[in-house]
């Protein structure tokens, strides 16, 4: 049985280099490395949001006043998260949220303030506790404000202070989500105030409505420029068009980046969103669907063309081996 030799062996490099030597290349060339130049061993921790990451990447600046800073801070934040919330007192305080968070699609000193319709469904409870207590910590940009009251959201931690009141405003957006969510809306509250979604007609300032006349289609045209220019003071660049990351970037490079820009792309300018496992997999759905919506498809037909081969090389084995059996 030489042909089986030969396949056995062809079989044996194909894995090995599939398994062993493009992965190692890839490790040895794609090195993760922090602006210090130290590499960077990334963990993922899911979708919680504990301060292990925040705190780690203190130390590895060798930081002390800085590790201190954040493990104070991550450490009344789990305090908070084991308090008793009560729902119906949240409702009060939720009030201190609208005002900016008010469907107004007004900018708000670098982006537009996001629907909170699904927050607590969407984002993880001890991220919430932290974005309350101070939103550059929270989202991991407190390196780009020298006072962090100076993020867009930053005032929040004067109006809600009170541990007992920021317990109850997250246990009302918990109880309170407004129905189940789908994939799109959740990019909607989550990402588009920076990411346009060309392929979906979508940007920055949301859906792109269907306009009668080219004079008002140019107008909204203005608006979402101006938007953008804002967006992109805000954050240094303007955030990329997410239309196709889906394929550009694979389901690991994406679930481990929203989990934790910093831990995936040192120095980048994204900020955390905070989103849980349910949030994620809503956005990934949304960005499959608009970037790779023949994938569901692809992922059907898989199985049958390696079943075809299979069956093919079989007949074709079979085919050879009664030719040559009359020339021998
Ligand atoms: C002064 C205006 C203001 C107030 C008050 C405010 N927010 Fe925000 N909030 C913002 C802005 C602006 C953003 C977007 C910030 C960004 O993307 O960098 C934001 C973002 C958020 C997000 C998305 C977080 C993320 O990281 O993606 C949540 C959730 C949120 N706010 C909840 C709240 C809650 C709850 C309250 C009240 C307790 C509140 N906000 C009060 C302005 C505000
Ligand atoms: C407050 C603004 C902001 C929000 C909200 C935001 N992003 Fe980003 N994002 C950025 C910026 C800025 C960059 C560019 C980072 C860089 O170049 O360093 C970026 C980059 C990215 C990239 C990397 C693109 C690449 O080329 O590798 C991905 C993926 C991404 N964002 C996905 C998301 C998703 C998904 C959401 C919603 C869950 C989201 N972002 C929410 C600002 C934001």
């Amino acid at each position: 049985m030489r042909e089986l030799k030969i396949f056995a062996v062809v079989a044996f490099f194909s894995l090995l280099t599939y398994w062993l030597v493009e992965p190692f290349a890839h490790h040895e060339l794609h090195k993760k490395l922090d602006p210090q130049g130290n590499e960077l061993i990334f963990k993922t921790h899911g979708f919680t949001y504990d301060g292990t990451d925040d705190i780690a990447e203190a130390e590895r600046k060798g930081d002390e006043a800085l590790v201190a800073k954040k493990k104070a801070f991550w450490s009344d934040v789990v305090a908070v998260s084991k308090m008793e919330g009560n729902a119906a007192a949240g409702e009060a305080v939720f009030a201190n949220c609208i005002g900016c968070h008010n469907g107004a699609n007004i900018n708000m000193g670098g982006v537009i303030a996001p629907n909170l319709d699904h927050a607590g469904a969407i984002y993880d409870k001890n991220y919430l506790i932290a974005l309350i207590k101070d939103p550059a910590m929270a989202s991991n940009v407190d390196h780009k404000y020298a006072d962090t009251s100076m993020h867009p959201m930053g005032s929040i931690k004067y109006t809600v202070s009170d541990n007992q009141q920021i317990a109850d405003v997250v246990a009302y957006m918990q109880a309170h989500k407004a129905g189940e969510i789908s994939p799109k809306e959740t990019f909607k509250e989550a990402c588009v105030r920076c990411h346009a979604m060309r392929y979906d007609k979508m940007t920055q300032l949301g859906e792109t409505p269907k306009f009668k006349h080219e004079k008002d289609a140019l107008s909204h045209k203005i608006k979402v420029l101006e938007e953008q220019e804002k967006v992109k003071a805000y954050m240094g660049n303007l955030p990329p068009d997410l239309s196709m990351i889906i394929r550009a970037r694979g389901n690991h490079f994406m679930e481990t980046f929203i989990a934790n820009p910093q831990g995936q792309l040192a120095g980048t300018s994204m900020p955390r969103v905070g989103l849980n496992q349910e949030g994620y997999d809503k956005v990934e759905a949304y960005l499959t669907q608009i970037g790779d919506p023949s994938k569901v498809k692809r992922e059907a037909i898989g199985p049958w063309v390696i079943g075809f081969f299979f069956i093919f090389t079989i007949l074709a084995f079979l085919w050879k081996k009664s030719h040559w059996r009359d020339l021998h």
